[in-house]
């Protein structure tokens, strides 16, 4: 019989996602909306949160609740906002919510691809401000996908997903990871890929080492007519040099659903011309996220009965 516990939950959860929490007789202590200064006060008296991805689990919140805290199950695939090495080091166990969101991700990313390729966004302000005045054979153009090269930078579960779909538009498809995936299309060379790709787009995590990994030096080594898109995480991408690139017409469009500082955008990015943005939705479809809640709580549930849970992300701290 699990004893009962406190589990810390920052967010609204789809109906039904917590049973595993409820079954096991769990406290659940509702905290939408909280502030930092919140979550390290409210740390101090868990035994389990279950996060988003908006959520700065750093190191005065682990420390918070050390002592106590057995685990953090972030409702995201992305730990970025997890100081994983302070948790390692208090022995919490760190989760993650991977695969039920790949092809919501994927179609995300395939949705701003398209739209940013044929410059949906921008025909649509036009027709709804009342600026269309009918067709005309010279407007709107924008690139076409068939026979055209598709480089995809990281080629996880969400970058495999991607390619399926593209193979489905005629698109060639490329990939860059630092491993040989003994694939086709690898290549180990990421500049080499960029230069040659007419659609670049990112699914890979946001580390140290990919912090800014598109920056001005890398946009000018793609064609005048790419169209780039990022799904994966903002600060890849040093969004000023994005905006710039876009501004000076050095890349051709942008599809982003994912931003460096959000809720703030650079905004230089919101008057760049041919880019589509969206408020991170990537994996807004219902059914996804329902999943992405029950796998949290149930990884929360596991490690609160002393079982191991799905998707650690931090090593094997002691159960
Ligand atoms: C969303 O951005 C996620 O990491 O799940």
């Amino acid at each position: 019989m699990t004893e009962q516990a406190r589990v810390l939950v920052t967010t609204p959860l789809p109906s039904g996602s917590e049973t595993a929490l409820l079954r096991a007789g769990h406290e659940i202590v509702r905290a939408g909306g909280c502030t930092h200064a919140d979550l390290i006060r409210l740390a101090r008296d868990a035994d389990a949160v279950v996060c988003t991805l908006t959520d700065h689990i750093d190191e005065q919140v682990l420390e918070a609740g050390s002592g106590r805290l057995q685990v953090v199950a972030n409702i995201a695939v992305g730990y970025n906002n997890i100081d994983l090495g302070t948790a390692s080091r208090l022995g919490i166990i760190v989760c993650n919510t991977p695969r039920v969101l790949d092809e919501a991700t994927a179609d995300t990313a395939f949705l701003l691809l398209l739209a940013a390729a044929r410059r949906a966004s921008e025909a649509e302000q036009d027709l709804r401000n009342g600026r269309w005045k009918g067709w005309r054979l010279t407007d709107y153009l924008g690139q076409e996908f068939a026979d055209r090269t598709l480089g995809l930078v990281g080629y996880g579960r969400i970058g495999t997903a991607m390619a399926r779909r593209a193979a489905g538009f005629g698109l060639v498809v490329r990939h860059h990871t630092r491993r040989d995936t003994g694939q086709p299309g690898w290549t180990g060379d990421l500049d080499e890929m960029v230069g040659e790709a007419d659609f670049v787009s990112l699914h890979l995590p946001l580390t140290p080492e990919t912090h800014h990994l598109f920056d001005e030096a890398r946009f000018r080594r793609m064609k005048r007519s790419a169209v780039f898109v990022n799904t994966a995480r903002g600060a890849i991408v040093d969004e000023r040099a994005l905006a710039e690139a876009l501004h000076s017409g050095t890349i051709f469009a942008a599809g982003l659903d994912v931003y460096e500082h959000e809720p703030r955008i650079d905004p230089l990015l919101l008057t760049a011309p041919r880019t589509v943005l969206l408020p991170h939705i990537g994996s807004a479809a219902e059914q996804t996220r329902r999943q992405m809640a029950e796998l949290a709580c149930q990884a929360a549930a596991d490690v609160l009965a002393g079982r191991r849970p799905a998707n650690v992300v931090n090593g094997s701290p002691a159960i």
